[in-house]
């Protein structure tokens, strides 16, 4: 459906874009994530057509839409375009935003494909409101009408959810993807937010200082993370010193299996709190040891855990762990630390500057 091969772009001496390639299938729902600066709403301009690359090529179908010498325009595309502050018309009612796009159509039709639009966001009875007379999810709710009114083979959300209060957002998010899932729709959104990527995506693009770090289905990025980068997008890990000896990394956690690395080798070991399981028995001897509990704090729904490793009074290293509800070991008591390797995470030291 879009297929995106070695775009760049420089704004000045900037290079913001740097060889971005990606597909998006029939009917996929892709986000496009990573932190704030790193060039997504840019790519998305690209896509749209308000940007021209300075190299590669974007097609939509089997059509060429934009290389560094030839480009096609942003209406005549296909593509529907949900900007990041998703304004709407303040002029115009809801349904007259929505009938926007909708140029070159019949009265009635336009009149029908408004009133289905309505329907489907539950907002019939606010069709004559104006913008400033709806809360911040229904503006929200009419601005996707609006860009999915015509029926674009593409639609394009910038951080479609921003600004929205926590529960809104949720709700929306669900709605959304129902809705876009439901109809078939091949949409790229693009998001910061980690947690409402996994949620919603299909298929995940990350990237980082205007490259593409790594795509994947939620899952395969989190649990097959390519760098210490991706792992630590996700969510906030352990960190410990690891050298590799032989079949084994030796860490002050213990011992954990070497996955390809030279011997000698220093390595960052990523573990997710999530990995770390606390009980009086090791189940893997291998990944296991006794360790000391230096504070628990309990915040409500888990209890956050830190245990000492290395010298048990003086501990070198510390790893955290978390626990649903209250942890009922106090500081000093000693615990069997297990560590889950599938969640374990281990790189050459350099890849994390
Ligand atoms: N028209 C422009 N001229 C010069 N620099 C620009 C222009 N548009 C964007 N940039 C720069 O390009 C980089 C990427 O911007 P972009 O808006 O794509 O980031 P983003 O990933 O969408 O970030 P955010 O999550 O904050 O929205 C930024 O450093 C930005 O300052
Ligand atoms: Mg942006």
């Amino acid at each position: 459906m879009l297929k995106l091969e070695n775009l760049s772009l420089r704004f000045d001496d900037d290079q913001i874009i740097r060889d971005v390639s990606f597909e998006v299938a029939d009917g996929e729902l892709v986000c496009l994530l990573g932190p704030s600066g790193c060039g997504k709403t840019t790519t998305l301009r690209l896509i749209a057509g308000f940007e021209k690359p300075e190299a590669g090529t974007i097609s939509l179908g089997d059509q060429i839409v934009s290389s560094a010498s030839h480009a096609i325009a942003p209406q005549k595309r296909d593509v529907g375009f949900l900007f990041q502050d998703y304004a709407l018309f303040p002029h115009l009612t809801v349904a007259e935003n929505i009938a926007y796009g909708l140029s070159g159509r019949t009265k009635q039709q336009v009149k029908d494909r408004t009133a289905e639009m309505l329907r489907q966001i539950r907002m019939q009875d606010h069709a004559y409101k104006y913008p400033h007379e709806l809360s911040g999810g229904e503006q929200q709710r009419v601005a996707l009408a609006r860009a999915r009114a015509p029926r674009p083979s593409l639609l394009l959300l910038d951080e479609p959810f921003s600004g929205l209060d926590t529960s809104l957002r949720a709700k929306l998010r669900r709605e959304t993807r129902d809705v876009l899932k439901d109809r078939g729709v091949t949409a790229i959104m693009v998001t910061h937010d980690p947690e409402e990527a996994m949620l919603m995506a299909d298929r995940i693009i990350l990237m980082r200082d205007g490259r593409v770090v790594q795509t994947g289905t939620p899952e395969e990025l989190y649990t097959g993370p390519i760098d210490a980068f991706t792992a630590e997008f996700f969510c906030e890990v352990n960190h410990l010193d690891g050298i590799v000896d032989g079949d084994w990394i030796k860490t002050d956690a213990g011992r954990i299996p070497n996955q390809n690395h030279p011997d000698g080798m220093e390595v960052d070991v990523l573990i997710r709190p999530e990995a770390v399981t606390l009980g009086s028995e090791a189940f893997d001897k291998a990944l296991s040891q006794e360790v000391r509990v230096c504070s628990v704090d309990y915040a409500g729904g888990a209890s956050h855990i830190r245990l000492g490793l290395g010298d048990d009074l003086e501990p070198t290293t510390h790893i955290h762990a978390r626990y649903p509800g209250p942890f009922r070991a106090v500081t000093g008591d000693r615990v069997q630390l297990n560590i889950d390797q599938a969640q374990t995470f281990i790189f050459p030291k350099q890849d994390n500057t």
